[in-house]
């Protein structure tokens, strides 16, 4: 946020309120949207609607900077657009009078500010459109963006077997071996003590006889089953293996497609979770390095040695678990491009099945925002010339891209990409970003996503971060997430 220029903004006439893309849209260009005036302001921008006949509407833009020029771009708006449509021409307007006034470089994902691209390019192919070429006219993405994100879902299309009755299972275990400087996803350190270990699976193992409950009420056949975190394995031996035992006693596991345990740390993966992984059916395993580089490991808190990598993966390559993931992420901190590429050059000594790039967030809630200013980082351009080694690297390994998703505070205005070899693709991973599966949520932190018959609409229901929270209230959690999922499948009954 420090970094960001801040310019005062104006909206006039529109008839949705627009604010949350257009400032995700400011903040992706390099200003952060203020609504007083302050001294410390680089210009004015003002967005105003002027109906110009019952066809349309014109939204202009107006820029004024601070020697007083003014610099114009207006965008048609059809009369009967939605929001998304609204957002879309506003943020048209409003990217090409920045451009002439200040000479921003052309964001390589043009307007689109969403997580999920991918749903936007599924909705242009479902309207009988060619996805990549409105995405360029339209959403004035760079081509090979536009290409990435058409292929992915046309590659997802074609896995996923759009039955309304398989859904996916997510269970939560919100808690890790220590905190990674970097994150911002709501976990905590895993309590040692047994009492809390013990009470934690009784907890999940009452949630997860709920959802079984709901799954055989409406029929539904559990597609995917993940459970993450946070470092499920972060539990101990008694109890991860507890943890195991509830799920394939109350699940028919053997009726699961995908069964993933996000096991990311390698510093608490031993032989006998493995053991009892395999005995549950779990057939894919996260084990992610995030660099191959002890002394990034060391700044970034993860108390794990590169070594360990190695370890675990021979370990797991001994078992019958077929799909391992592993996580990279580009621009971590003091981290130069040749450092991020003999990582990614590294997992070449594995050949895993599958590989997933990020690009580093750098979110209010991590630790490593409150003192990013002592650390160097590489620029957008370079993070953007790792990506394409990234994926020079997985051809090398014989994957393609298959799932992604952007992030806000994202460096050099990325994406996250997972690569797989072909059959490997991770059903979870492109059920929960699609939206069109419902997904169940299990434990705390966890959500339940259960898309609506109209196509669009999406209910959801959070369970609490807290674990106390959710285990006092377990009983209204579970008649909450019990109406959430009824108001879908009620209705077709
Ligand atoms: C749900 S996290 C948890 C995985 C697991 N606990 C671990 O750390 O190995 C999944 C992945 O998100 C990525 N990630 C987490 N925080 C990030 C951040 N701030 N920026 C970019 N990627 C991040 C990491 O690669 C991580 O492996
Ligand atoms: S990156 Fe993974 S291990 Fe590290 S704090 Fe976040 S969830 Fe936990």
């Amino acid at each position: 946020m420090d970094n960001l220029k801040k310019i005062f903004v104006k909206t006039w006439n529109f008839p949705f309120n627009l604010d949350k893309p257009l400032s995700d849209l400011l903040i992706i260009l390099g200003f952060q949207a203020i609504q007083v005036n302050d001294d410390n302001i680089v210009g004015k921008l003002y967005l105003r609607v002027e109906p110009s006949n019952k066809a349309f509407s014109i939204c202009h833009a107006d820029v004024i900077d601070l020697t007083g020029n003014k610099f114009s771009a207006e965008c048609r708006v059809i009369a009967k657009a939605d929001r998304g449509e609204w957002a879309r021409c506003a943020k048209i307007a409003m990217l090409s009078v920045l451009k002439q006034a200040f000479g921003i470089l052309e964001p390589s994902w043009g307007v689109l500010t969403g997580v999920r691209p991918g749903k936007l390019a599924n909705k242009i192919l479902f309207a009988g459109e060619n996805p990549e070429k409105v995405l360029v006219e339209n959403y004035l993405l760079v081509g090979s963006n536009a290409k990435l994100i058409s292929d992915i879902v046309k590659k997802q299309n074609a896995i996923l077997s759009r039955n309304v009755r398989d859904i996916a299972v997510y269970i939560g275990v919100p808690y890790c071996p220590s905190r990674c400087l970097y994150c911002s996803f709501p976990t905590g350190i895993m309590p040692p003590e047994d009492e809390f270990q013990q009470n934690f699976c009784d907890s999940v193992e009452e949630d997860i006889r709920a959802v079984v409950q709901l799954i055989s009420m409406y029929g539904l056949r559990i597609k995917s089953l993940y459970i993450g975190g946070g470092t499920p394995t972060s539990l101990n031996d008694v109890f991860f293996q507890k943890l195991m035992n509830v799920i394939s006693n109350n699940f028919s596991v053997g009726l699961i497609d995908e069964f993933t345990v996000e096991a990311g740390r390698p510093d608490c993966i031993n032989a006998e979770k493995i053991r009892a992984m395999e005995e549950a059916g779990v057939n894919r395993i996260s084990i992610n390095p995030q660099t191959m580089h002890d002394r990034t490991l060391v700044a970034i808190g993860r108390r794990h040695t590169v070594k360990q990598v190695y370890d675990a993966f021979a370990t797991i390559r001994k078992s019958n678990i077929s799909i391992v993931n592993m996580d990279l992420i580009v621009g971590l901190p003091q981290e130069g491009m040749r450092d991020m590429e003999y990582s990614l050059d590294k997992m070449l000594d594995f050949y895993p099945e599958n590989l997933t790039v990020h690009s580093l967030a750098l979110k209010k809630s991590s630790p490593l925002f409150q003192i990013c200013k002592d650390y160097e980082f590489v620029s957008a351009e370079e993070a953007s010339l790792v990506f394409d080694h990234a994926s020079l690297v997985a051809e090398k390994l014989g994957m393609s891209p298959y799932y992604l998703y952007r992030q806000h505070y994202m460096l050099g205005n990325l994406a996250n990409i997972g690569y797989a070899k072909p059959g490997t693709e991770c059903i979870y991973n492109m059920q929960m970003m699609e939206e069109q599966d419902t997904v169940i949520g299990i434990g705390p932190s966890s959500a339940t996503k259960v898309p609506a018959l109209d196509g669009h609409h999406l209910y959801k229901f959070h369970m609490p971060k807290n674990f106390y929270d959710y285990k006092t209230n377990a009983k209204q959690l579970f008649t909450k997430r019990a109406e959430t999922i009824a108001l879908r499948y009620e209705q077709e009954e």
